[in-house]
């Protein structure tokens, strides 16, 4: 397999509070806080994704609550009427799915509003799909498991599309967060750093282990030797 590892950007593992106890939220981002700098925060409208979740409230009070990065996955159809208000509530990037449609008035927005701008593409999607939009998104967020639930399993035919984006991004000297999300654990995450991934979202196997600073951990230390390994061969 070709390495395309991404040499110039940090390795960030992002816990998802999907796989929180929502009646726990501040304490649950308390476990992971001494050992990461980014915080998922899945959005899901019932619409786009057959599942509802959290929105701007709830990012409000994560911001007042902790200072990590909120990286705010829009799983919506219609993110433009929603996406000054995360920005007030303290997003600091959002996402959105490129399957929506309309993607380069959503990016003049994102960028217009001083969010970090990433674009979302499903297991499904192309490489293609996302390619025209690479030059003008700080993140592409290749999905590894249809949104919706936590705690499904990967799908390792998107590292193609992880590959042909890392490959790109260096060719045209991008500054480019390639981001995986779902089923993402100490084992996959390998996989997914060797292809060109450097942001490392992860649910259920941060949030439902005993220790999850420890699993956030133990995940970036695989990600970490695996890209070392590369850098060294
Ligand atoms: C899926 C969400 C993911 C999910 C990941 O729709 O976008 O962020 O929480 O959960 P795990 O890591 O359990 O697959
Ligand atoms: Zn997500």
């Amino acid at each position: 397999m070709q390495a395309t590892v991404a040499a110039d950007r940090p390795l960030l593992v992002a816990p998802s509070i999907l796989s929180a106890d929502f009646a726990h939220l501040g304490a649950a981002v308390d476990t992971v806080t001494p050992a990461v700098s980014w915080l998922h925060v899945d959005v899901m409208d019932g619409h786009f994704v057959p599942n509802l979740t959290i929105g701007p409230p709830v990012v409000a009070s994560l911001s007042a609550a902790t200072d990590l990065y909120l990286d705010c996955h829009l799983m919506m159809t219609n993110p433009e009427r929603y996406l000054e208000a995360f920005r007030d509530a303290g997003a600091n990037g959002c996402t959105v799915h490129v399957e929506v449609g309309d993607t380069d008035a959503k990016i003049d927005q994102m960028r217009d509003l001083g969010l970090r701008v990433g674009l979302a593409v499903n297991p499904d999607g192309t490489f293609a799909m996302v390619e025209p939009y690479l030059d003008r998104i700080d993140l592409l967020l290749c999905m590894t498991v249809f949104p919706g639930f936590g705690g499904q399993s990967f799908i390792p035919s998107v590292m193609e599309t992880v590959r042909l984006a890392r490959t790109a991004a260096t060719e045209r000297g991008l500054v480019l967060d390639i981001e995986v999300d779902g089923g993402v654990d100490v084992s996959t995450v390998v996989d997914c750093t060797t292809a060109g991934a450097n942001v490392f979202v992860a649910g259920s196997a941060v949030f439902n282990r005993p220790d999850p600073a420890a699993a956030a951990e133990a995940i970036f230390d695989a990600a970490s030797s695996a890209r070392q390994h590369l850098l060294d061969a």
